[in-house]
């Protein structure tokens, strides 16, 4: 039988595909949770990659990878058929009420929304209003009974620096590794499997490795596919120095 994958790599309890999440989707059984970082809708995404300079001109940043309004239904379709906790989607503040709004047509439980605050984001370089300081992830429950979070009465606000410690620079919007590593730490629990359809360089998967989560990856840029694969793999290399150490990584130094 044909695979809809053009590569599949196991490292460790992390298995890694390289090809369209839609299509390996459909292929998988259930996992315990979705944790991932899908594209932005499509004008914002636009917008994340250009800078209107006061003179006038614009630098064009491509960020390899398009929006996510056509495909928006058909992916929380499949993440809410998939996983059997939580969904943890990032989106911009402006996605928000559409990522919700799909994910109850799917029979999902929306929870809330937490805050990325980000007090090193880049400024907004034409002077013509505030810069953005956070990005924003929905959470729903996708199984019956009750949710299951680990942080008691924490509020949602996850506080990193976007050039954090350990930043691998490879990506145009790779996640820090602390605030995947505070998610894990909150949401799952050792040992749980997974899910990250939008792995771009691997951040969810570097986290799960340390933390002892197993972890499924799909992400379609080979070269994005080829970088989680290297950090994903010298975590496993580092694993035993990291697993079951706690607490996460909270806040950097400037807090
Ligand atoms: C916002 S980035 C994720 C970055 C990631 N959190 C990190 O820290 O590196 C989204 C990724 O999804 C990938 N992508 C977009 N559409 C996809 C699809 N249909 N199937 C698989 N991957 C896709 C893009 O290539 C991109 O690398």
């Amino acid at each position: 039988m044909t695979t809809p994958w053009k590569r599949k790599e196991v490292i460790g309890d992390c298995i890694l595909y390289h090809g369209d999440c839609l299509e390996v989707m459909a292929r998988l059984e259930s996992v315990d949770h979705v944790i991932s970082d899908p594209p932005y809708e499509d004008e914002l995404h636009k917008a994340i990659g250009r800078i209107r300079r006061n003179d006038g001109r614009e630098m064009i940043q491509d960020l390899g990878f398009e929006g996510v309004n056509a495909t928006r239904a058909s992916i929380v379709k499949e993440v809410v058929r998939l996983s059997q906790g939580w969904a943890i989607l990032f989106t911009l503040a402006e996605g928000v009420r559409a990522w919700r709004d799909e994910l109850q047509a799917c029979g999902a439980k929306y929870d809330t929304c937490l805050a990325w605050v980000k007090p090193d984001s880049t400024p907004r370089m034409n002077g013509q209003g505030a810069a953005r300081g956070f990005e924003c992830a929905v959470t729903a429950w996708c199984a019956g009974g009750y949710r299951s979070w680990n942080s008691g009465g924490k509020r949602g606000i996850y506080t990193h620096l976007t050039n954090n410690r350990g930043r691998d620079g490879r990506h145009p919007t790779e996640k820090p590794l602390s605030l995947m590593l505070e998610l894990v730490d909150d949401f799952t629990k050792s040992g749980q499997s997974i899910l990250d359809p939008f792995m771009g360089s691997g951040t969810t998967g570097v986290a799960c490795m340390q933390r002892g989560r197993k972890f499924i990856g799909i992400e379609r840029d080979p070269t994005f596919f080829d970088i989680a694969c290297e950090r994903i793999e010298k975590a496993s290399r580092q694993q035993d120095m990291f697993v079951e150490r706690s607490p996460a990584p909270k806040q950097e130094a400037f807090l």
